[in-house]
């Protein structure tokens, strides 16, 4: 499958925003990477699995039992982690901690990597993430790399929170998005960075819909 758009980035960059109106308009399936591993990191908590312990890790990751609902009309993504909707607390600022705290973890993103692997369906797929376009898909022949200032991307995380009810503090949100990026970037395994083929879009000072525009013309050309 030729078809595969990679979309990399920081955390609150953008990157789900973006890949979810290429897939409706491109009309292919989508992968919120991030999602799994938000889910993965939720399964471990629950399960009280202590995570030095690789063996258990694996096996928790291997019978991950997670499925994706899209409503039809609002054609916004629920997850299901052990049959149980768990959208809300994926999103939350700890799950993202918890799950980049795990996602570091080799054995981890090995036993993760087939399930991530098989949303490639025909017609195509828009994946994002952090390592789309340099591990998962690396032959994908169409790779964005999103990057906006942390400023700006705490920015945008607060009003997303604000836009979903929730309270949140423009200094914590900042501190966290540099946190995430620090340990997302210098890890071992796969770290957040862009493939050598991958157009880099500095999206601090773009609209969404000039966003758009620069990854449709790199699909279309
Ligand atoms: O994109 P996100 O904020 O939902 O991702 C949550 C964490 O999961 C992120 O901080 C690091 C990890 N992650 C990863 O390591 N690789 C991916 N492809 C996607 C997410």
């Amino acid at each position: 499958m030729n078809n595969i758009l990679a979309i990399d980035g920081p955390s609150g960059v953008g990157k789900g925003t973006i890949a979810r109106i290429m897939a409706q308009k491109l009309g292919w399936h989508l992968l919120d990477s991030g999602a799994i591993y938000r889910a993965f990191a939720l399964a471990v908590d629950a399960r009280r699995v202590d995570i030095t312990d690789e063996v258990a890790l694996e096996a928790v990751a291997i019978n991950l039992d997670l499925t994706f609902k899209t409503e039809a009309e609002s054609e916004l993504v629920s997850v299901f982690l052990d049959g149980k909707d768990v959208s809300k607390v994926l999103r939350t600022e700890q799950t993202g901690e918890m799950a980049s705290k795990i996602a570091s973890i080799g054995v981890v993103r090995a036993a993760l990597l087939k399930r991530q692997k098989d949303f490639a369906q025909a017609p195509g797929l828009v994946a994002d993430g952090r390592d789309m376009g340099t591990v998962v898909f690396a032959n994908a022949p169409f790779k964005v790399f999103l990057t906006a200032s942390a400023q700006e991307r705490a920015k945008r995380r607060l009003k997303q929170l604000q836009a979903q009810g929730t309270m949140g503090i423009m200094s914590h949100i900042l501190a966290e998005v540099v946190a995430r990026d620090e340990r997302d970037s210098s890890r071992k395994n796969a770290p957040l960075k862009p493939a050598d083929d991958a157009l880099i879009i500095d999206t601090t000072e773009l609209s969404i819909d000039e966003v758009l525009n620069q990854v449709s013309e790199l699909v279309t050309k």
